[in-house]
């Protein structure tokens, strides 16, 4: 398996695939690879003949110091594991911080049409100007085709789409579905620091999101809300941080449905100190 640690090299090595005619994809990554970040990398080497697995803890996109100290590093595992998905057709790119930003590391702003300032954004200062900057540095290093973004992370999703768009960046962003384990729960890295009570637990957020998609057909939004709120004051392991209803395409919280739009449900919950993010598309 190929691992470029700078920039210079990589684009080196794509160049030569690019003139033969090879397809490039991009999976941008933080590392701590689990079955959600493979099933992205399936899916680019379905459609490209390589692709680029970034693995690189972006200090601009954390808004805490503590939270990107304790980022857990992995990649000798990240590589084994990536390594029983495919040894040829996948190139680790895993550069340092100063190969990515220098001596300066600072985030460019960006203005998304209002999608910053929505769920995460009202609890994240800063965060998506950082997943702007290291996403449009990527794309500008490796250029691929195609770029790999789960729906996990749907605002990121959406705000990466319209960084696209405002940026004119010359590359198709690809959605992938929410990986899921047997239970339900949203694979995640932080799964792995949840205490076992409290992983037992914690696919009951997934039955919350079914359960709001059932009712959405002949329910109000607001009543969905005051029925999730409810369940969860009276769960004892979990904490509900939000539970929102939300046009697909403007992140906007709704409570009167309109039948033009699709929407989604958004949650966040605190396990144990471990906040867990969750969506659902409602129609
Ligand atoms: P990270 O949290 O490592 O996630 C990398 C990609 O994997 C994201 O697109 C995320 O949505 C996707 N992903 C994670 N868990 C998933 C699951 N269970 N199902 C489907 N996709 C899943 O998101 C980031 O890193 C960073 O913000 C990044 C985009 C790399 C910029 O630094």
């Amino acid at each position: 398996m190929k691992i470029f640690e700078n920039k210079e090299d990589l684009t080196v090595f794509l160049d030569a695939k690019k003139n033969k005619g090879l397809a490039v994809g991009l999976v941008p990554t933080m590392g701590a690879l689990h079955e959600g970040h493979v099933s992205l990398i399936s899916k680019g080497l379905a459609d490209n003949d390589l692709v680029v697995v970034s693995i690189f803890v972006n200090p601009t996109q954390f808004d805490k110091e503590e939270d990107l100290i304790k980022y857990p590093r992995t990649l000798a595992s990240d590589i084994a594991l990536l390594k029983t998905v495919s040894e040829e057709t996948i190139l680790v790119f895993a550069p340092s911080v100063a190969d990515i930003y220098g001596t300066t590391v600072a985030s460019q702003h960006f203005d998304y049409d209002g999608l910053e300032h929505e769920m995460e954004g009202r609890f994240r200062n800063g965060h998506f100007d950082g997943v702007g900057t290291i996403v449009k540095r990527l794309f500008e290093i490796v250029k691929p085709q195609k770029a790999y973004f789960g729906e996990k992370d749907f605002q990121q999703l959406m705000i990466i789409k319209k960084l696209v768009a405002i940026e004119k960046l010359p590359v198709d962003v690809v959605g992938c579905d929410i990986y899921r384990a047997n239970d339900g729960l949203a694979m995640s890295s932080r799964n792995m620091r949840l205490a076992p009570e409290y992983r037992e637990a914690a696919p009951f957020i997934y039955k919350m999101l079914q359960a709001a998609k059932t009712k959405f057909a002949t329910d109000s939004a607001q009543h969905i809300i005051d029925w999730v709120n409810l369940q969860f004051e009276n769960n004892e392991l979990l904490e509900l941080e939000y539970f929102i209803i939300a046009n697909a395409e403007t992140l906007k919280s709704i409570e009167n449905k309109t039948t033009e739009s699709s929407f989604r449900a958004f949650i966040a919950v605190y396990a144990d100190g471990v906040r867990l993010i969750d969506n659902i598309a409602l129609n």
